[in-house]
């Protein structure tokens, strides 16, 4: 007998995560605020959970897929006054909504009251990976749990990486990267903006451009290790003061071909901080030790405080 799942929440996430269940042959009963958006999973042999509670009731692990916490949160109320009690169904509760870390430890305290065991999953690949090699979801909560669950879990395909026990870990991760992701999209949208102001086809930058990312990728490991080494030096690579000047001339490219520079302007605003503070012999790795300070009073004063920038010319 294969387990009997839920889902609720059937945006494009949801409705993938309903469909690599039903694929993989459980039993999946759906819920979503909009009805119609199960009319394809119904098709498919999904069942309609009408409510809430319904389907929290109907799987031993429901997976709740929205827009945010709020939404759960709703969800949740919704199902609370419609039980008539304090506590819901002791089913575990698989969040694979994205939600910062404190926000996501509140909720997994809420459900956890409720009675239900927790689990959060965070969704680091697009819908249309799911049930494929390519997903990818890093989870955290109870470890217990991650292996009761593992198998059921194993429909939506790829890897799945336990983090640890803080439910808040695996949203830690996400944001991080989510962080890194966007911006490497707009900076490329950047990119191919400045590009066509010059009358480079996207097309003819992109490969190019795919190097660029790639080397990207190949630094990554070694800056990681020296931040987390605490070794800063310049010395034989890009220092931060050879960067301001690298930083200056493309804010000035794409002041020129009148592309808003914002962006830029602020990576530049940043370096040239921590060259005020210092650190203009350092190499790129000292950013993130030095963005990463507590500048829990400072930033009522500067968006990059603690640094001592002086007035920038616009
Ligand atoms: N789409 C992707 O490729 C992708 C990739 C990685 C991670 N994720 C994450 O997966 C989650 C879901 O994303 P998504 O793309 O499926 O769609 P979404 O637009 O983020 O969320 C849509 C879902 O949220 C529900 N919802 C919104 N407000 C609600 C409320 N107040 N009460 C109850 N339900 C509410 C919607 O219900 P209605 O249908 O009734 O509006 C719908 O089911 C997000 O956290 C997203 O960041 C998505």
């Amino acid at each position: 007998m294969m387990e009997q799942v839920s889902v609720i929440g059937l945006g494009p996430m949801g409705r993938a995560i309903a469909m690599a269940f039903l694929a993989a042959g459980h039993p999946t009963t759906v819920w979503n605020r909009t009805a119609d958006k199960a009319d394809e999973l119904l098709k498919r042999g999904a069942t309609w959970a009408g409510s809430p509670l319904a389907a929290l009731d109907a799987g031993t692990l429901t997976a709740v897929c929205v827009i945010d916490a709020d939404a759960i949160d709703a969800i949740l109320d919704q199902a609370i006054s419609e039980s008539g009690q304090h506590t819901l169904p002791a089913r575990t509760l698989v969040n694979l909504t994205s939600e910062g870390p404190a926000r996501t430890r509140e909720l997994a305290a809420r459900v956890e009251k409720l009675g239900l065991p927790y689990l959060d999953g965070s969704i680091m690949t697009p819908a249309a990976a799911i049930g494929t090699d390519a997903t990818r979801v890093l989870y955290s909560g109870p470890a217990d749990l991650f292996d009761r669950h593992r198998q059921v879990l194993g429909a939506l395909g790829g890897v799945a990486v336990h983090l640890g026990a803080d439910p808040g870990r695996a949203a830690s991760f996400d944001v991080a990267l989510l962080n890194l992701f966007w911006s490497s999209i707009t900076g490329l949208m950047h990119s191919f903006a400045l590009a066509a102001r010059h009358q480079v086809p996207a097309t003819a930058l992109a490969p190019h451009a795919r190097q660029m990312a790639q080397l990207v990728a190949d630094l990554l490991p070694g800056l990681a290790a020296n931040i987390d080494n605490g070794s800063f030096s310049g010395a034989g690579s890009s220092s931060l003061t050879s960067i301001a000047a690298s930083l200056e001339h493309i804010v000035h490219a794409l002041d020129e071909a009148r592309v808003p520079a914002t962006v830029m302007r602020s990576a530049k605003d940043v370096v040239d901080s921590a060259v005020a503070a210092g650190h203009g012999g350092d190499s790129p790795a000292r950013l993130a030790e030095f963005l990463g300070r507590d500048r829990s009073e400072e930033h009522l004063r500067s968006p990059v405080a603690g640094s001592g920038s002086g007035p920038r010319a616009s």
